[in-house]
């Protein structure tokens, strides 16, 4: 069996993880930041790079111990080397490389992005290309063709905030909290979406998406339109005035918006190009109505949806380790020179 080390530090999670042959997970640590930027109700980056400098050797060891080998057993070490937050990732890739030079083993720069596709085969789902690749996260939203799993091109990306990244904008203004997409989804399931929130469309034929349009609409039929006071904009209202019913409505009514947007740009890319099925990833299909409808889309388009498994759907190492073997085993290795980018293949 091929053993793959993964390490992961392109945001706020601190992963590391070994896998036997691209779909077996042998270990998968991952160390979140959630209660270091929690008061700041987002990512600061120079704290999410100090906590990895701190976290990263301790998560390696641990993923190691869990998968009951040793570091001399492993046959290559894949890093997510993009894109991200720079000073992230390069803790990631410092790190890879150095592990990589002490245990003279092969190093692999992975895509972040394309390696969040790899997570339905860790379930060891067999997935037939050419295929419609998704990736709905808290930094990215793309529609991605893949010939093959390495071989992709960009259809249709986000023009403003990713999916992701809305649902945590909603949450704060429903003050709900941060991260906000499991929260916003708590909240739906005991909501009803009875007011009327943007679908917003891009100009032209391309499945592109936006979502800065939903957020604005969200804030002003939840704070009421601003008015100017002394040249401030001051909201009349407050989401502590809603009732906890209130809230879970609002909450119901984006979430349905949101997902009828990404589920909107997805058929317009299958209508418009011929794959074999469709593979998703990213911490946003952990979303239940996103989920729903996506099994909803498999049987409109009588199309295979392959998605990963609620472990693998946020940021995690063991999908870069499986697309990392993918990599290896296709005679790609990368030398101690590579470098992180914080832009990658569909950003
Ligand atoms: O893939 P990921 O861990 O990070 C990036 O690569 O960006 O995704 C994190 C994002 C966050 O914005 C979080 O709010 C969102 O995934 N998320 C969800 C759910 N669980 C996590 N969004 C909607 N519904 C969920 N259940
Ligand atoms: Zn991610």
């Amino acid at each position: 069996m091929t053993l793959i080390l993964g390490i992961e530090s392109s945001c706020d999670e601190t992963a590391a993880a070994v896998v036997g042959d691209g779909c077996l997970v042998r270990s998968n640590i991952v160390a979140s930041q959630d209660e270091l930027h929690l008061t700041y109700g987002g990512v600061v980056p120079e704290i999410a790079s100090r906590a990895h400098v701190e976290r990263i050797f301790p998560v390696v060891q641990e993923a190691i111990k869990n998968a009951d080998v040793q570091l001399d057993d492993i046959d290559a070490i894949a890093v997510g080397n993009r894109p991200g937050l720079i000073g992230s990732l390069l803790v990631g890739v410092a790190a890879a490389k150095a592990l990589a030079w002490t245990l003279g083993k092969p190093l692999i720069a992975v895509d972040h992005v394309i390696a969040h596709l790899w997570a339905p085969h860790l379930s060891n789902e067999s997935i037939e290309y050419p295929a419609l690749g998704l990736v709905v996260s808290g930094g990215h939203t793309s529609l991605l063709l893949l010939e093959d799993p390495a071989t992709v091109t960009c259809i249709g990306k986000t023009i403003d905030d990713a999916a992701g990244e809305a649902f945590d904008k909603a949450a704060t203004i429903l003050q709900l909290g941060w991260p906000g997409g499991q929260r916003i989804d708590n909240a739906a399931s005991k909501g009803s979406p009875i007011h009327a929130l943007p679908r917003p469309k891009t100009k032209g034929n391309r499945p592109d998406f936006s979502f800065s349009g939903l957020k604005t609409a969200l804030l002003y039929g939840v704070r009421g339109n601003p008015k100017k006071v002394d040249g401030k904009s001051v909201f009349p209202n407050n989401a502590n005035d809603l009732s906890g019913q209130e809230i879970n409505d609002w909450a119901a009514s984006f979430q349905l918006a949101a997902v009828d947007s990404i589920i909107n740009g997805l058929h317009n890319a299958l209508s418009n190009n011929t794959v074999r099925c469709v593979v998703a990833g990213g911490g946003v299909l952990a979303n239940s109505l996103l989920r729903t409808k996506l099994q909803a889309t498999a049987e409109t388009f009588q199309i295979k949806v392959h998605l990963p498994q609620s472990t693998y759907c946020v940021d995690n190492a063991a999908m870069i380790a499986g697309f990392g073997y993918y990599l290896f085993t296709n005679g790609h290795c990368d030398s101690l020179n590579i470098t992180a980018s914080p832009r990658g293949i569909a950003s």
